[in-house]
């Protein structure tokens, strides 16, 4: 645990190990809804059918993204399994009075697919608070350009300087910085917990396999909010016994 804080500390994120119990039965919740929705046969392996997933030639692709989503975010306790398969390194980073996000979202990354790419960004350029931590969790092992990149903290900091985000167009802090960003190898059982305030986005999967993640973010429940409010995007999820005494004083 002690490793993971000070990676993160330094970094702004950290590659963690999940419970595998509890993130393979996600995944395995995750192939049952994905293959209702195309209708692939049950027999087929379920990592097999996940990486070669693009053999199906999914026409209305983003259609079965969303309808996927949604059923996904209907799977009984979700949010508190993925918060207990880190095992209180959530707890940790980012604190136990806990606000999530309402709804996980889902990536498909398939080779050679540009159609949902994530340019180099920082949420807090588009005004998230940078009090939020996200959890990403890969269905499938990844690297390269199957994984995502990251510029880490020492790096990505000076960007929310708007002169020196004014100094330069983003190809050319790509460019600049492309010795710096790191591709993190994730294995399926890990995850990444990361600040979105550092740069990051992804290319197109070159890879011979498909990518299928989620993101989901955690906040403390008091720490300042930027364009995603408690009660719209982001709903409590941890509160402790005292905040909930010291609440209810004010009657809320
Ligand atoms: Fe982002």
């Amino acid at each position: 645990m002690k490793e993971y804080i000070s990676n993160f500390k330094e970094n702004g994120y950290v590659v963690i190990d999940l419970d595998f119990e509890i993130i393979n039965k996600v995944r395995q919740d995750f192939i049952s809804i994905l293959k209702k929705h195309v209708g692939e046969d049950k027999k087929k392996d379920g990592i097999r059918f996940l990486e070669e997933f693009h053999n199906l030639n999914i026409k209305n692709l983003n259609d079965t993204r969303l309808s996927t989503i949604s059923d996904f975010n209907l799977l009984t306790s979700i949010k508190e399994r993925l918060y207990d398969s880190t095992q209180g390194v959530i707890d940790s980073i980012v604190g136990n009075d806990l606000a999530v996000q309402k709804n996980i979202n889902l990536s498909f990354q398939l080779p050679g697919d540009d159609s949902s790419l994530l340019p180099l960004h920082s949420d807090v350029w588009s005004g998230n608070s940078p009090f939020e931590a996200v959890l990403w969790v890969p269905f499938v092992d990844v690297h390269k350009s199957k994984s995502m990149y990251i510029l880490p903290r020492k790096y990505s900091l000076k960007y929310h300087r708007t002169e020196e985000l004014k100094k330069v167009s983003l190809s050319e802090l790509f460019e600049n910085e492309k010795d710096n960003f790191v591709w993190p190898n994730v294995k399926f059982g890990q995850a990444i917990i990361f600040s979105h305030s550092l740069l990051h986005g992804n290319i197109v999967n070159t890879e011979k396999e498909s990518r299928f993640s989620l993101n989901l973010r955690f906040k403390s429940i008091t720490s300042p909010y930027g364009s995603k409010a408690l009660g719209d995007y982001f709903v409590p999820f941890r509160i402790t016994p005292m905040t909930e005494l010291g609440w209810e004083i004010y009657g809320k």
